[in-house]
């Protein structure tokens, strides 16, 4: 059996561990595995132009704790899916043939795609042309409804909650105010868990709604209570409660990454007197190695994506839900985006900790 493996979309820390995985039990039931370089792209390799490689436990050993992706990834490239005036997605005809002659040529019985909602989409038109596909989720914003936990979120939120111990003492030391961006564009979760971890006063997610004023008022409490230092950690795609009111007139409230913290601070050291810095965490939150709970949780999927081959149950996705590894089918896995629940546990706790959301 020769199988394939590739990563499509923005890096995320266990990638690595992933491919580990998969080569790991895929030798182990005497398969092949060929990686394919810079996700989908790796498909239209031609002879003399060859844009894979076998990859051997030999060679993988000890991947799991390394950052990026031995592989390389793109976003889109020549697999965009182009939506029809019909509204059904399709890949280009020229691609999908280049495709096939790479899948003739290497014999390749099944296809293992790592990525997010977009890629799962793509190898869902794969598996029409006759390539059997599993997938395996990748999102570090961890807002994929189909599997509780994804890999690379626990190393962003490492990340974040210890930018945020750095951050204190140097705004303890000058009394300042921090204001800290985190990644997350639709969903809040790095923000939400690096925040609690971190201690910071005030969080600020896409799924809360945010007055200025309330965040105001809960700033001048704890100076008033004789707190030096204030940190505040915005989530990219956090939003105003008065949408009419826009962050940032430029954009028109177009969240950006790289933007809307800088706005915030600026807002919140105009109201409060208080000296304030942002910070914008970016691309930090994405490298580097991977946390040792990324690299088991990526090595689980890659090799339960193996098992899902050898059972031959295609067109489904890996999924963590509890402790246990499970498959979801692909077109239910991209359709539910998992947010921020304002009512939830973590919320909870996270205000009984004295944190203000701003709503
Ligand atoms: O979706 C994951 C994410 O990390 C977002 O939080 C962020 O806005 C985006 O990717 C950054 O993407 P890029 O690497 O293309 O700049």
């Amino acid at each position: 059996m020769n199988i394939g493996v590739l990563n499509s979309g923005g890096d995320s820390p266990g990638l690595n561990a992933v491919i580990e995985g998969v080569v790991g039990a895929a030798s182990r039931r005497g398969w092949n595995v060929v990686g394919f370089y810079d996700g989908f792209e790796g498909l239209l390799s031609e002879e003399g132009d060859e844009r894979f490689e076998w990859l051997t436990p030999a060679a993988c050993r000890g991947l799991r704790a390394k950052g990026g992706t031995i592989l390389g990834t793109v976003n889109k490239g020549n697999f965009a899916i182009k939506v029809g005036v019909d509204q059904k997605g399709a890949i280009e005809p020229a691609v999908l043939e280049k495709t096939k002659a790479t899948v003739r040529r290497l014999g390749l019985d099944a296809l293992i795609v790592v990525g997010g909602d977009g890629s799962q989409s793509t190898a869902l038109l794969l598996s029409e042309i006759g390539l059997p596909v599993v997938g395996v989720p990748k999102t570090i914003d961890n807002d994929l409804g189909a599997t509780d936990v994804t890999f690379g979120f626990y190393s962003a939120v490492s990340i974040v909650s210890e930018s945020l111990d750095r951050l204190e003492t140097t705004a303890n030391a000058h009394q300042r105010m921090m204001v800290v961006e985190v990644m997350g564009r639709h969903a809040g979760w790095i923000a939400l868990e690096g925040g609690i971890a971190g201690s910071a006063d005030v969080i600020l997610l896409p799924e809360i709604p945010f007055s200025l004023e309330n965040v105001v008022e809960c700033i001048k409490a704890r100076k008033a209570a004789g707190q030096r230092e204030i940190l505040v950690v915005v989530s990219e795609g956090a939003r105003l409660a008065d949408e009419l009111v826009l962050l940032d007139e430029k954009t028109q409230g177009e969240v950006r990454l790289g933007g809307i913290g800088k706005v915030i601070a600026k807002k919140l050291e105009e109201a409060t007197g208080i000296e304030t810095r942002s910070c914008v965490l970016g691309h930090i939150q994405r490298g580097g190695s991977p946390c040792s709970y990324d690299r088991i949780l990526g090595t689980r999927f890659g090799s339960y994506a193996v098992e899902l081959v050898e059972k031959r149950q295609f067109s489904c996705m890996v999924a963590l839900r509890g402790t246990q590894m499970t498959a979801v089918p692909i077109e239910e896995a991209v359709k539910t985006l998992k947010l921020v629940d304002p009512d939830c546990q973590l919320v909870r706790t996270a205000r009984d900790l004295g944190v203000c959301f701003g709503d």
